[in-house]
């Protein structure tokens, strides 16, 4: 071969690797500034579809929905702690583990059976058969305190008043994922009550009317308003009731309800989209503790 067509030849190909090279290295940053792209935050509230009547005296600080119109709710406040079964319907108590007067009930999940309860200021959690509230153990995780639990089935959610989501390991209650939460590069603190609902954890944010949603792949979805339920209560002289706190979800007929501490009512909600724009100062005010 004539040396200055080889030489072509190899001008050509290292032309067309780097154009490849060159190439990938677009496709690469293009890619990486896609998924660095903020998702569209969603702003929501709701429409209360369903009220039903709720203990006054529960101090609400975990609750789900057990299937056959029937809650499951752990109760908090030093002397007045429980684990109970409630009926939807009529808010009765059908059963109830009441709790050592040194202990704080907190955040309660079901899985399987079997109903996993957090306590605030301690490490310790308690086990109970569903069917009659009986206690089956006990166990300890590794967050700095106990605030809400939540589970897809597979593992536990937990939260301890700070911004960080926690997945625990349902047999061991080892953190598997320690997950910040953020809201625009802020950070959501007080991360209260949760729910698993459609992939979604929904946590109550403590003090505050807001839900967060928050994606465990994905980070903070948006945030749902519910100021107006306690305005309601308020303003129907309802002067003792505390903050908002208690989701629970039932994935059979998808119902959310909600609830608060020493709340006489307990709402079936629906979500929608607030139309408006919202000023991120109301949202600061509102949801960020
Ligand atoms: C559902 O609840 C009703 C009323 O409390 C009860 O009579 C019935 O046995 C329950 N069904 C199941 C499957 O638990
Ligand atoms: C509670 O129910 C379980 C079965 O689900 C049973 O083994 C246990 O003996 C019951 N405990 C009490 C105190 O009734």
């Amino acid at each position: 071969m004539h040396t200055s067509s080889l030489f072509y030849t190899k001008f050509y190909m290292a032309l067309s690797v780097s154009n490849v090279v060159f190439v990938i290295i677009i496709l690469l940053i293009s890619s990486y500034k896609l998924c660095a792209v903020e998702h569209v935050l969603s702003y929501e509230m709701v429409n209360v579809v369903n009220e039903f009547p709720h203990d006054p005296q529960a101090f609400t600080e975990g609750l789900l929905y057990g299937g056959n119109d029937t809650l499951f709710e752990s109760t908090g406040d030093y002397g007045k702690s429980s684990v109970r079964k409630v009926d939807l319907h009529t808010g009765k108590v059908e059963e109830l583990e009441k709790m050592d007067d040194s202990l704080f009930g907190e955040g309660l999940t079901l899985v399987g059976k079997r109903l996993f309860q957090l306590t605030w200021l301690q490490k310790v959690g308690f086990i109970y058969d569903q069917k009659n509230l009986s206690k089956l153990g006990t166990f300890n995780h590794e967050m700095n305190d106990g605030w809400g639990l939540a589970t897809d089935g597979k593992v536990l959610f937990g939260s301890d008043g700070s911004s960080t989501l926690y997945q625990l390991d349902p047999q061991t209650f080892k953190a598997v994922s320690k997950q910040v939460v953020y809201y625009k590069g802020k950070e959501v603190f007080n991360l209260n009550e949760l729910e698993y609902i459609n992939g979604e954890i929904w946590a109550n944010v403590f003090q505050s009317d807001c839900i967060a949603r928050i994606s465990p792949k994905d980070g903070f979805l948006g945030w749902i308003l519910l100021q107006n339920l306690r305005k309601e209560l308020l303003k129907a002289g309802n002067t003792g009731i505390d903050v908002l706190n208690g989701i629970a979800w039932d994935s059979e007929q998808n119902r959310i309800f909600v609830t608060g501490k020493l709340w006489p009512k307990l709402y079936e909600v629906k979500v929608f989209p607030i139309k408006e724009p919202i000023e991120e100062s109301v949202i600061e005010k509102l949801c960020l503790r």
